[in-house]
């Protein structure tokens, strides 16, 4: 009774606190908003809703999370989108904006709290993951999604409270391997060629944060690709080592990134961003394991094949599954451990020049 009583007295004196905050503008230290866009390393779940074959709503996917639920993220447990939303003092990521239109009834409340748009497969271009898992929520539309959620804030808020709600909320993005993987998978891009993709994917990148800064978004913390070519999907091809063009490719799109920003806050008044260097920090992973608790980087924990790199973690198609998931850099054959993104994610949000910069995403929280 006791415990009952002072959990209903903490939700009611936070809703009190943002309700506050809110309508008075108290000056209350309160965690910032969170929008979050991008691919599977930050999907809570958008594609539980929509007819794709990128899909982690089944185990052994979860096997971390309280009874070993698999929520649609592509972990054994808590995601780099999560890990990052519990730096900024929640304790998970938002809800996928999918979740919460279909139950309208929390809608309202929900938005006011951060979405969720990544979608597992997408990336910056339109086209990116379809042939491979058919249905995707690239960028352009996950920032259509977010234009109707702006609208909503509006109806909640009002005009002025509504701008100066979302210019205070940080939004999180991390997206671009699919659209790297795409380009390295297509043999007429031989012809096509690298600068004209990466133009393409610039120009693209470029025009939907600016159609996010027109919405009233100015605090953007960005990831950019990790070492693509060091994925258990692509070792176990090449003897388990890592296979340079891919990460070539994840260095080039770094700077392609870093010089987008940096045109859009010469440009845009207030735009305000951090961007990580993931290919750095997991390059630190994988020269010095041990550093960082870890002793394998080869195998991922769950899969099919060698290195567990041939096929997904789906328990339905008999792949293995390790029992010590925090050893492991790989959960699976593309994407992170719980353990790693939670490394990442204290490096993105305090530490230096060298892993995230111009400055780290602590300080965007301010
Ligand atoms: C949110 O906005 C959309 C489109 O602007 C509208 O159709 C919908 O009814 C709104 N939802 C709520 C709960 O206000
Ligand atoms: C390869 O790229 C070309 C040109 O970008 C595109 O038209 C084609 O659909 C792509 N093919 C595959 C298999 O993705
Ligand atoms: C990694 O460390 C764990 C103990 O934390 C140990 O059980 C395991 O055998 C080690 N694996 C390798 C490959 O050294
Ligand atoms: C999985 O293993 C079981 C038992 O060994 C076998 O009957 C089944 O055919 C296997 N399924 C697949 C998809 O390989
Ligand atoms: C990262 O953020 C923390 C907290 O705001 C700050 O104290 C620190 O100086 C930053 N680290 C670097 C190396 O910039």
């Amino acid at each position: 009774m006791a415990k009952f009583a002072s959990i209903f007295f903490f939700f009611t004196l936070s809703l009190a606190m943002r309700d506050m905050y809110v309508a008075n503008e108290v000056k209350v230290k309160v965690v910032p908003t969170l929008f979050i866009f991008g691919d599977s390393t930050f999907d809570v779940g958008t594609n539980n809703f929509i007819n794709t074959l990128a899909k982690a709503n089944v185990p052994f996917y979860g096997v971390d999370f309280p009874y070993s639920i698999p929520t649609g993220r592509f972990s054994n447990g808590l995601n780099t989108a999560d890990q990052i939303a519990k730096q900024f003092g929640y304790q998970k990521s938002p809800l996928p904006f999918l979740a919460l239109e279909k139950f309208q009834n929390g809608f309202k409340k929900s938005i006011l709290n951060g979405v969720n748009f990544a979608s597992g497969g997408s990336g910056i271009l339109r086209q990116t993951g379809q042939k491979q898992w058919q249905e995707v929520v690239f960028l352009e539309k996950q920032v259509e999604q977010f234009a109707q959620v702006r609208g909503n804030i509006t109806q909640i808020l009002g005009p002025s409270k509504a701008a100066k709600f979302v210019s205070k909320a940080v939004f999180l993005i991390s997206t671009g391997s699919n659209d790297l993987f795409d380009f390295a998978s297509n043999d007429s891009n031989i012809h096509f060629g690298l600068e004209e993709y990466f133009s393409l994917l610039q120009l693209n990148y470029f025009s939907q944060l600016r159609n996010l800064y027109e919405l009233g978004a100015r605090k953007f913390g960005i990831l950019s690709v990790a070492p693509i070519g060091c994925c258990p999907a692509v070792t176990f091809a090449n003897g388990g080592n890592c296979v340079k063009p891919l990460n070539d490719l994840a260095i080039v799109f770094y700077k392609a990134t870093q010089a987008v920003l940096q045109k859009l806050s010469s440009e845009l008044e207030d735009f305000e961003y951090s961007l990580a260097n993931t290919f750095a920090m997991t390059s630190a992973l994988l020269n010095s394991p041990s550093t960082f608790g870890l002793n394998e980087t080869k195998s991922a924990c769950c899969g099919i094949g060698k290195f567990n790199g041939e096929g997904p973690c789906l328990k339905a198609l008999n792949a293995s599954l390790c029992s010590n998931r925090d050893d492991h850099l790989f959960w699976d054959w593309f994407h992170p451990t719980e353990k790693a993104s939670e490394l990442a994610a204290a490096t993105i949000f305090t530490g230096g020049k060298e892993f995230v910069s111009p400055k780290n995403f602590s300080q965007l929280n301010c």
